[in-house]
């Protein structure tokens, strides 16, 4: 097998099966469809939420988990038909979506009245902390968004007050422990549990409000046509606004072309965005399918090759 990284110091032991163990296939995601407060709604009930890396947010505690190790960030996925809406809320922590497939809309605001994005597969989204924003699929076929959300616990949804709202006439109740209870199905707030408060307008009002203007704060287009190697999308002289706990380089590969072989300081997860690529290490390598994630951890040396017609990967470190 030619790696390119023998000889190197092997810092971590990583056969064929350890590296399998850390690649989620898109085939074999797992959905959830009761993640969240709004997941009765009409025009949100067919959302699909997947948790990928990390503990997520998610208001039910049996969304399913694919790797639970931490990394100090968390990577989801949300699929969604179209027409179908994200309500509206805000996150304490940085939080990142890359098209996959679909056309969206980034609705700011309470109630996305505030700013409009839209976006396309390949671009990237990058949301301040402490905004209201919701998202829709504005295509004609279903999509997919792959999201990476800062810190091991990224905190509770702060929901827009509408959001409590509605979910109450569809008889879901979320509670201040984060947990969501169905009244349709029989539930009722366990004894000593309260209700989590609907969203004050004190709370509202120290949010920051998006203007049109601040979009080139918010998107990163895909190139076209793609630029070789690595570029840093989200970090520090990067083409977004650094954020907390992570960074994100697009890394795109020519046809059989490898990366040069190095080991990351912190975990880094990649994405296969187009194409198909393998990651190599001294002694195994994976091959990673158009949509699939894997988790490298820190300190073990690898290299990326793409396969074909060449592969793009977004890739996302950990900064500590
Ligand atoms: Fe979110």
């Amino acid at each position: 097998m030619e790696t390119g990284v023998e000889g190197h110091q092997r810092v971590r032991n990583c056969d064929e099966k350890a590296l399998e163990a850390r690649v989620v296939r898109y085939r074999d995601l797992v959905p959830c469809r009761n993640a969240f407060i709004d997941t009765r709604t009409p025009g949100s009930e067919a959302k699909e939420n997947f948790t990928i890396i990390g503990p997520g947010v998610a208001e039910n505690p049996e969304q399913h988990v694919h790797i639970t190790e931490a990394h100090g960030f968390n990577i989801g996925g949300a699929r969604q038909p179209p027409q179908c809406i994200n309500s509206q809320h805000s996150h304490d922590t940085a939080e990142v979506f890359v098209v996959y497939s679909g056309r969206w809309r980034f609705n700011f605001g309470e109630h996305g009245e505030d700013a409009q994005v839209d976006a396309e597969p390949g671009d990237i989204v990058s949301f301040p902390i402490h905004t209201f924003r919701g998202f829709a699929n504005i295509g004609e076929d279903t999509g997919f968004l792959w999201s990476v959300l800062g810190g091991d616990d990224p905190g509770r949804v702060l929901w827009a007050p509408h959001v409590f709202e509605l979910a109450d006439q569809y008889g879901l109740i979320l509670l201040e422990n984060g947990a969501l209870v169905d009244t349709t199905a029989g539930q009722s707030p366990p004894a000593g549990v309260n209700a989590m408060p609907v969203t004050s307008r004190e709370a509202i009002a120290k949010l920051r409000k998006m203007r049109p203007e601040d979009e080139d704060e918010v998107i990163a287009r895909a190139p076209r046509p793609p630029r070789r190697g690595e570029n840093l999308v989200i970090g520090s002289g990067g083409e977004l606004p650094a954020t907390k706990g992570f960074t994100v380089s697009r890394l795109t590969l020519g046809p059989d072309e490898a990366s040069a072989a190095s080991s990351p300081a912190h975990p880094e997860v990649v994405f296969v965005q187009v194409g198909a690529a393998q990651v190599h290490t001294a002694e195994a390598f994976v091959t990673l399918g158009k949509g699939d994630t894997m988790t490298v951890p820190a300190g073990l040396e690898r290299l990326y090759r793409a396969l074909g017609e060449g592969a793009e990967l977004i890739v996302v470190r950990g900064t500590g």
